[in-house]
């Protein structure tokens, strides 16, 4: 069987409520019909979790998801949101260590295995972001500067752990600057990523996992991204908040 077939939109912090509703409206009526071995997640401010939710019920193979959760269980953590509260919400999903999160609000790799332990914990699919900013880049250690990231966040889970991640990888140089890896480059780190997952766990597990790429996917370069061998679909910012361009990047997911 195909590993999962993957449309993530990272809303992050835009719209208003009535906007947010009206794009979900937009997408639905876009046509989001997606075989078995394909999904859409919809990351979207935890305000609008339950209100989005609610929309797509309908939908198979969509679902929402956070976009964050806190590294602590519960307590005096003002403005914090718990693994344990989106359970209780019934949510499937949460982004974790996104680069806009490492960098603005110092999540350190540390940290992002706290959460990933919480989440884990409640039932929660992790959608782990990793990726190098583009000084590594151009020192061309991105592959061992990704790596560090993923052993010191994940690896110190059991083995069939890993089965319930979704891998996002993002170069931190293509979000939202429109400069996006090229279809090769996103291969040959995803490749990496898989090969790093497959020391550790085993090349069953590491093919089971699906990895997304980010950065600047659109409808125009969807398709070709997509179409490579270890890409497995898209965390996508800026062109998911436009229904009829997530529609057709929904539609460049690879399909057995
Ligand atoms: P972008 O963002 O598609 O706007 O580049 C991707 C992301 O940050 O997840």
């Amino acid at each position: 069987m195909m590993r999962k077939q993957i449309a993530a939109a990272n809303w992050k912090m835009n719209l208003s409520l009535e906007q947010a509703e009206a794009l979900a409206d937009q997408l639905i009526a876009g046509n989001m019909t997606l075989s078995a071995d394909q999904q859409v997640l919809l990351a979207v401010p935890f305000p609008y979790l339950l209100p989005i939710k609610n929309k797509i019920s309908l939908q198979s193979n969509v679902f929402v998801a956070a976009q964050n959760c806190a590294a602590t269980k519960n307590g005096a953590y003002t403005g914090e949101v718990s693994a344990e509260m989106l359970k209780g919400m019934d949510i499937a999903y949460v982004i974790i260590g996104h680069s806009e999160r490492r960098e603005y609000y110092h999540e350190d790799n540390k940290i992002l295995a706290d959460k990933v332990n919480l989440a884990l914990e409640y039932g929660i699919k992790p959608v782990f972001c990793c990726g190098e900013p583009l000084s590594i880049r151009e020192a061309g250690t991105q592959n061992s500067y990704v790596e560090l990231q993923l052993k010191e966040s994940l690896f110190h889970l059991e083995k069939e752990q890993l089965r319930n991640f979704i891998i996002a990888y993002e170069p931190i140089w293509a979000i939202g600057t429109g400069k996006t890896a090229s279809s090769d480059q996103a291969q040959d780190m995803h490749a990496h990523i898989r090969s790093v997952i497959a020391s550790y766990a085993g090349q069953e597990i590491a093919d089971s996992v699906s990895i997304l790429y980010g950065g600047s996917v659109k409808a125009a370069n969807a398709a070709e991204i997509f179409g490579k061998k270890d890409v497995d679909g898209g965390l996508v910012g800026g062109a998911s908040l436009i229904a009829t361009e997530y529609n057709t990047i929904i539609n460049s997911l690879k399909r057995s």
